[in-house]
């Protein structure tokens, strides 16, 4: 099951039109941020077996409210036991203001979600940080670091891997139950 902006599921519709899926694909559309419908959707596929959320890429783009309430939504539903998310640090916003700002505003889009907790965020929200990792040093690891982070990492002191390596993260977050 895949979720998407009404219009993405348009145009990818147009563009995959030729290939089939290798599995079996529904996809709903639906705007996370508005709640009615978000809690429509949640309500509508929330009831099977344990299910794995994945939100790769989606969460930057929505207000720390929406992601809150996104949060609370699932949780409210047994089913979604485990749910993978991205997110970046404060500091990743600023650079990429300062680099793709423009271009993102033209195209109607912005990032906004970076918790200065990082990971703790779920915590409140019914979900518990299970593993973490970072989009940077897995790179590094599986030897798919662009060029100019290669470069980067090798010209930076040591105080500023931190930085790098909190950039972004993957989390595995885990539905917290009661007891
Ligand atoms: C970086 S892309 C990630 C794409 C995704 N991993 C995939 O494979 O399709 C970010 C996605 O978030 C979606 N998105 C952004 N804001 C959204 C919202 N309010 N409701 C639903 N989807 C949203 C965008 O339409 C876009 O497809």
């Amino acid at each position: 099951m895949e979720a998407d902006l009404a219009g993405v599921h348009e145009h990818k519709a147009d563009v995959l039109d030729a290939v089939a899926p290798r599995c079996r694909l529904e996809r709903h559309g639906v705007d996370l941020s508005d709640p009615a419908s978000r809690r429509q959707l949640l309500d509508q596929v929330g009831t099977g077996p344990p299910t794995l959320v994945l939100t790769e890429g989606v969460l930057p783009y929505l207000a720390e409210a929406d992601v809150a309430g996104l949060a609370t939504d699932l949780a409210a539903h047994p089913a979604f036991r485990w749910w993978v998310v991205d997110i970046v640090a404060p500091g990743f916003l600023t650079l990429t203001d300062r680099v793709a700002g423009r271009r993102l505003a033209a195209a109607g889009a912005s990032l906004r979600f970076a918790p200065t907790q990082g990971p703790a965020f779920f915590a409140r929200v019914g979900w518990d940080a299970t593993e973490v990792r970072s989009s940077w040093l897995e790179q590094r690891r599986l030897d798919r670091e662009p060029t100019l982070f290669r470069a980067l990492w090798t010209a930076t002191p040591p105080r500023a891997h931190r930085f790098y390596r909190d950039m972004g993260q993957f989390v595995l977050l885990r539905r917290r139950t009661d007891g």
